[in-house]
């Protein structure tokens, strides 16, 4: 291997070198140093590796403010002294840990001394400190500013599960889909899992397009689901009517039971019927039930058999799409995906469908925070699979642009942490709280990333890491890329039948 590149030199501060930290100065300011970066430093236990938290520059001609205002006054020292000669780029870091001469990873206890030299890191060293797994990882892209794959190990991205977060526009359905690709193109022998995707807005279903993916992914949209009225309980009833009172849902109950003995499948209406011939239940009660049942009715979700049916849908190294563009409903949307995810989770947790990965675009809305119950018909399941699934290998992958406003349960609980961009100070207070390994200097990064690149923390990784997502191999859904506002115009003006497609 060609020598390391040498970037600078350890210099003495008020309180560094020391056991945590260390700056040095930098030999060129072309050498490509960056904040973010991992370096290298040969220390008496071994080699040191060390992350750039700052850059600044200095300049001692610059270091005094009478002075400084004196030469001002007159341009003449700008040509009399050599002032650029004596500006100085130094780089901060952070000691994370020393590779020993045995080869095992250690605090370091000793540091660094003033005078050596501070080297690229060893790219093997990187990889192994990183916890990245190169042979058989999920490649999500590149470890920025190093010549190193991001792959990640699959269980350990997931086991514990995962959320992806940023602002909208961020790039998180780009990395998402990203990640699909890696787990549906994924060789048998390496491990696979099934895929069930919450897809609100219809962005992953041009998988069922592409000639490469065709045959491992199944749509089913939203409006085609139907759920049993057999298998609904009058609490689901309930939650979805929430002026039922107490009484009048333990009277549901009673109905609900004595038709499921008497019949093998029944409908909303047959409920319905049921009640007004009910001899138990007052003429008030009556009234109101069957108003609100029907009013259940005309929603048309509710029928005699489930659609579709859950037994064969999830399979290892495929993807079950549920399309929800065309379902405008918030609490049907709600009500549907909980119908999915109980389903699958039941019969995961009875082995009957494989390990699973179930990922929810746009989580706050059906795992909020603080709303009321009956707004939020889906939080109960996807807490419970927070809690419980990865006992039975039912994991979870969140996605939000509002991670304020996704439980606090279901997202403590999702152990890997895709960042990308963050710009909201909420959001990134409420990232700081539930990760300890996050510092502030990463944070600030956070707020100016690039679309498309992001921070990885938690389980996936030993430390927090920048990657650059890399290029997807599918084509990316027509419609769903927002387009600059200002080529919108333009189309339009120049062209106005091509602008119909943004309308
Ligand atoms: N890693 C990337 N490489 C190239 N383009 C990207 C990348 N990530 C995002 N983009 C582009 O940015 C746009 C917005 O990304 P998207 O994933 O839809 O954002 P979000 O889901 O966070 O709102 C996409 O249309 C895509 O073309
Ligand atoms: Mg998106």
């Amino acid at each position: 291997m060609a020598d390391p590149a040498i970037y600078g030199t350890v210099i003495t501060t008020e309180d560094s070198p020391s056991v945590s930290s260390f700056a040095f100065v930098i030999h060129s300011d072309t050498a490509g140093v960056k904040r973010g970066q991992f370096v290298s430093v040969k220390t008496t236990e071994g080699t040191a590796i060390a992350t750039i938290s700052n850059i600044f520059k200095t300049n001692k001609y610059f270091e005094s403010a009478g002075s400084v205002r004196e030469y001002s006054k007159t341009t003449e020292m700008y040509t009399a002294f050599p002032i650029k000669e004596w500006e100085y780029t130094v780089a901060e870091t952070k000691l994370l840990g020393v590779y020993t001469k045995d080869g095992s990873l250690q605090r370091a206890s000793f540091p660094p001394s003033p005078g050596i030299e501070v080297t690229e890191v060893d790219l093997q060293m990187l990889n192994r400190f990183l916890g990245l797994d190169q042979e058989r990882g999920i490649d999500l892209g590149e470890i920025q500013q190093h010549d190193l794959r991001a792959k990640f190990n699959l269980t350990k991205m997931i086991q514990k599960h995962m959320a992806i977060l940023a602002i909208s526009g961020a790039g998180k359905s780009y990395a998402t889909a990203v990640f699909m690709e890696e787990l549906l193109l994924r060789d048998p022998k390496q491990g696979r899992i099934a895929l069930f995707v919450v897809d609100n807005h219809g962005e992953y279903i041009s998988f069922a397009d592409d000639s490469d993916f065709k045959d491992k992914v199944k749509i089913i949209n939203g409006e085609d689901v139907r759920i049993s009225v057999r298998n609904t309980t009058e609490k689901v009833f309930a939650s979805l009517l929430p002026e039922m009172s107490p009484v009048q849902v333990r009277e549901l109950g009673k109905i609900l039971h004595q038709l499921r003995n008497e019949k093998h499948s029944f409908e909303m209406k047959d409920v319905v019927d049921a009640i007004k011939i009910s001899e138990d239940i007052k003429k008030v009660s009556k009234d109101a039930l069957t108003g609100w049942l029907s009013e259940l009715e005309n929603m048309e979700i509710f029928s005699q058999d489930d659609y579709p049916g859950y037994e064969n849908l999830l399979e290892q190294g495929k993807m079950i799409i549920l399309n929800l563009r065309n379902v405008l409903d918030l609490k049907r949307k709600q009500l549907i995906v909980r119908q999915f995810s109980q389903k699958f989770f039941n019969l995961r947790r009875e082995g009957k469908v494989p390990p699973y990965l179930e990922i929810i675009e746009e989580a706050h809305n059906f795992c909020p925070e603080g709303a009321k119950s009956s707004e939020a018909l889906s939080r109960h399941i996807i807490e419970l699979l927070a809690r419980e699934g990865r006992k039975f290998y039912a994991n979870l992958c969140l996605i939000s642009q509002r991670p304020v406003q996704l439980s606090t349960t279901a997202l403590s609980q999702c152990n890997t942490q895709i960042i990308l961009r963050i710009t909201n100070p909420y959001d990134l207070d409420h990232i700081k709280k539930s990760s300890e390994a996050i510092s502030q200097s990463t944070l600030d990064i956070v707020n100016s990333l690039k679309v498309g690149e992001g921070l990885i923390i938690g389980e996936a990784v030993n430390y927090p890491v920048f990657v650059k997502i890399r290029k997807r191999k599918s084509k990316e859904s027509h419609g769903t890329k927002l387009e600059d506002y200002a080529i919108i115009w333009d189309k339009k003006s120049n062209n106005l039948a091509s602008g119909k497609e943004f309308l």
